[in-house]
């Protein structure tokens, strides 16, 4: 017999109880779903007792269906609670886990790194510290003169022309190489010298895959009594094979520079096809890196040192055309964009 018909309050408290106790039992939120669909569900044991009052006479109906909308309320109320307890405690669990388990690897996260450029830079200045060589800064806005005056270049050089500098004023710009360094140091102190330094210079060149109107240098200057061109060829070839390896020849090719004299090119056999002939050395089997030179007298005299007392040798390279050749980069302008996945590479 229906048992909603004999005592449908004592049917409704049983389904309360073993409501209760069915939903204070499950341990996880599975479990707590099916414990709704057994009593809430389509099917479920409330659902369809309540389905039922419509069969009680007018006198119990009002009552019967009281109580199960309370029950049904209250059911729906302590699965809500219930749910949110596992939750949380789940979390909790988690969290314990995860602070207890010492063996779990950490999570690797990418905290940047340093620029191509900069690790080339930082490379270059470490092997000339070897040779004694500090490691200086020079301003990136000079005179007219610190640029190209006191290095013997007369403003009628193609370099000083307003197609290659960025003037800021009428007599300012922005250095168009790192040499000027080259007069700040020997006028704010006296030989001997021998300092490196690296930093951007700018040129009103094109933005191409060869070209940027801002790239870097290094400059190089040793001065002392006694320096010779020999002590210049030496420290290039000890630096060319600390920075490309021992099997990597160099060559010296007579040059000009308004701030040396005698000037030179210095060569390396290609660090890509070993000298044999490729894309990179197009074809010579040799790459341009730097240029060099004996101070020119009118150097030393352009910031009060005794000429006939000292000599010295300077250089310059680009950092920039090194980092593109170490590292098989075909784009300048991928080393000036700041692209996430073309940097990450270098971290
Ligand atoms: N300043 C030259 C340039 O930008 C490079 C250079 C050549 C620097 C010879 C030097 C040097 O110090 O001695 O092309």
């Amino acid at each position: 017999m229906n048992p909603l018909l004999v005592n449908p309050g004592e049917e409704f408290a049983r389904i309360e109880q073993d409501g209760r106790r069915a939903i204070e039992a499950a341990t996880t939120l599975e479990e707590l779903e099916a414990v709704r669909v057994q009593y809430l569900g389509r099917k479920g044991r409330l659902t369809l007792l309540l389905r039922q009052l419509g069969q009680l006479s007018e006198a119990v109906r009002p009552a019967a269906g009281r109580e199960g909308n309370r029950v049904k309320d209250l059911l729906s109320r302590l699965l809500e609670e219930r749910a949110r307890a596992l939750e949380a405690e789940h979390a909790g669990a988690a969290v314990a886990a995860a602070v207890e388990d010492r063996t779990l690897p950490g999570r690797a996260r990418w905290r940047g790194g340093l620029h191509p450029c900069t690790q080339v830079t930082d490379e270059i200045c470490e092997i000339f510290r070897t040779l004694g060589f500090v490691r200086g800064r020079s301003p990136e806005a000079e005179t007219v003169w610190y640029n190209f005056t006191a290095l013997n270049t007369s403003l009628d050089h193609p370099a000083a022309d307003a197609q290659a500098t960025f003037y800021l004023q009428a007599d300012a710009v922005l250095r168009t190489h790192t040499t000027p360094m080259q007069i700040h140091v020997m006028q704010s102190s006296p030989p001997p010298i021998r300092v490196v330094v690296p930093g951007v210079v700018y040129r009103r060149d094109p933005w191409d895959a060869s070209h940027a109107p801002a790239f870097e240098q290094v400059d190089g200057l040793a001065v002392d009594e006694g320096i010779s061109f020999v002590d210049l060829k030496a420290a290039i070839a000890y630096f060319v094979r600390e920075l490309f390896g021992r099997e990597t020849k160099t060559r010296f090719r007579p040059s000009f520079f308004p701030f040396t004299e005698p000037s030179a090119e210095v060569e390396v056999s290609c660090t890509v096809c070993g000298g044999g002939g490729c894309s990179t050395c197009k074809g010579t089997g040799w790459m341009e890196i730097m240029g060099c030179g004996m101070v020119h007298p009118a150097v030393f005299e352009a910031v009060g040192y005794d000429a006939e007392r000292y000599t010295g040798y300077a250089f310059g390279m680009g950092i920039t055309r090194i980092a593109l050749v170490r590292y098989g980069i075909p784009d300048i302008r991928l080393l000036y964009e700041g692209d996430m996945r073309f940097l990450e590479q270098f971290a």
